[in-house]
């Protein structure tokens, strides 16, 4: 146990207060390591807002997901009715469903720019490795969250949504069945499917979401921030420890983010009051009607921040399985003859290559989309192991590797939008196309990442005061 501290007995009531409480519990070590002593660099720019944004978000989702608990009802006689309740009779009860639908929608915008700044400027390679593991895992209850809570208003989307979604684990080989049953608790969505999603969706994935923030914080805290220039400003400290390029983030980027906060705050009351529904885009028309598991609607899509996945899912045709055989087959020919591998590696590759071949060509298209679409957020998590640049950021890496980033935004953006557009052969064709990108920009980058010239990286960060 640590020494008591001693106050003055003449000492202000705030000071011996806080000296009582620092006594007991690290009150104002923890503000200092986190707050007024914690170094953050002084270059931040606009990109660094979003990490505290996604806190802002959570704590909007939490807070009225608490107030729209007291009125719905998780049965599925009553779940619709109880939402249409909140709607109209609770008071203000309009304000707080429309804040958390919109507020799942801007999480996703916030969280989908807070990875975008962190893959360009390299914020997930040594040593923040583990800060950006516990984000891809975030990443992931987040969309579970956002799925399960989807099917609470038990409208046609909510319901054929989660059908459509749940059937695809029955494609998994043997278990499949199976698992669908225990995911649902049925053999078709019902209230048993809407009761374990309503425990899951309000106090199971945000508790392990709010574990996994903290455990975010803390591993960033621990090796502290990189900034747009990727340069470790640890490196160079002052006398004092201090390092030479870090401000302390209060008051500096507590205001930055206070500022960031009521422009976001301006956009998200623009949209909870003026266009809640957002075009059909963040409460989807479908799901103003009542679940009916006897009438499937025309066209199901899930909401927009799934349309990539969904895209990728989609594209994973039978054609396309044959495409990966031959990638596989071409992948494997090529380690072979230019890899330089040892006779027995080549051996392993070769066999290696025919056990996926055989797979693929084994199992069903649709259990393949499923792996497809689970494989591009799982991917995610290798990235600190896949880049391979000399330099960090976007900033000093070869000129070409922006138009790589540019790309791959614009394939996203794509594969979103066509996720959301009923099949089609044309759409099918370009989703195919964009899934091969996507995957061959993570899977190639140990390539690709060191083709090219990098610009020296300064010693210290650029900054000019404004
Ligand atoms: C609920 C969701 C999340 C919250 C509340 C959150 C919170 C934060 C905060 C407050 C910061 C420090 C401020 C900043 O750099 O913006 C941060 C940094 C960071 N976050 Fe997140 N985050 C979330 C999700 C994610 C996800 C999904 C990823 C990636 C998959 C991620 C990756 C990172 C990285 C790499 C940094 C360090 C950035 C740097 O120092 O350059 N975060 N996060």
């Amino acid at each position: 146990m640590a020494e008591f501290k001693q106050v003055s007995p003449n000492a202000p009531i705030g000071e011996k207060l806080m000296t009582w409480v620092d006594n007991r519990f690290p009150a104002s070590k923890l503000y200092k390591e986190h707050m007024s002593e914690y170094y953050a660099p002084k270059n931040f720019n606009f990109w660094y807002v979003f990490g505290s944004l996604a806190l802002l978000v959570l704590v909007i989702q939490i807070v009225t997901g608490i107030f729209l608990v007291m009125h719905y009802k998780p049965d599925a006689n009553l779940a619709f009715a109880s939402v249409e309740y909140i709607m109209r009779d609770v008071p203000w009860g309009w304000l707080v469903r429309y804040m958390h639908s919109t507020g799942a929608s801007a999480f996703f915008i916030v969280v989908y720019l807070h990875m975008f700044r962190g893959m360009i400027y390299g914020s997930y390679r040594k040593p923040r490795e583990l800060v950006w593991i516990f984000g891809c895992a975030i990443f992931l209850c987040l969309m579970a969250e956002a799925f399960m809570g989807y099917l609470l208003p038990w409208g046609q989307m909510s319901y054929w949504g989660a059908q459509v979604i749940v059937n695809l684990f029955t494609a998994v080989p043997f278990i499949g069945p199976d698992l669908g049953i225990l995911i649902r608790g049925d053999y078709v969505v019902s209230d048993a499917t809407l009761n374990r999603f309503f425990s899951f969706h309000v106090i199971a994935v945000p508790l392990v979401l709010l574990g996994l923030v903290v455990a975010h914080i803390i591993a960033l805290h621990e090796v502290g921030s990189n900034n747009p220039d990727g340069v470790e400003i640890k490196a160079k400290k002052n006398a004092a420890g201090i390092p030479l390029d870090g401000v302390p983030f209060h008051p500096y980027y507590t205001v930055h983010d206070i500022y960031a906060t009521s422009i976001f705050l301006f956009f998200f009351a623009a949209v909870v009051f003026f266009a809640p529904e957002f075009g059909g885009y963040f409460l989807e028309y479908n799901n103003f009607i009542p679940a009916d598991p006897l009438k499937t609607p025309a066209h199901i899509a899930p909401v927009w921040y799934f349309t990539p996945y969904y895209s990728m899912l989609r594209a994973t045709t039978d054609q396309m399985v044959y495409v990966l055989v031959a990638l596989v087959g071409l992948g494997a020919v090529l380690a072979i003859v230019r890899g330089g591998f040892s006779g027995v590696a080549k051996l392993v590759i070769a066999i290696g290559a025919l056990v996926a071949a055989g797979l693929l060509l084994t199992f069903e298209a649709k259990f393949w989309g499923v792996v497809v679409m689970g494989g591009a957020v799982i991917i995610m998590f290798f990235l600190p192991w896949l880049d391979r640049a000399e330099a960090k950021s976007i900033r000093y890496r070869p000129s070409w590797h922006k138009v790589m980033y540019g790309i791959f935004v614009v394939v996203f953006a794509v594969l979103g939008y066509l996720g959301v557009q009923p099949p089609s052969p044309i759409g099918e064709r370009v989703s195919q196309v964009g899934t091969l990108f996507y995957f061959g920009f993570f899977l190639l980058m140990p390539w690709w990442s060191r083709i090219g010239q990098s610009k020296p990286v300064p010693d210290r960060v650029t900054f000019s005061a404004h």
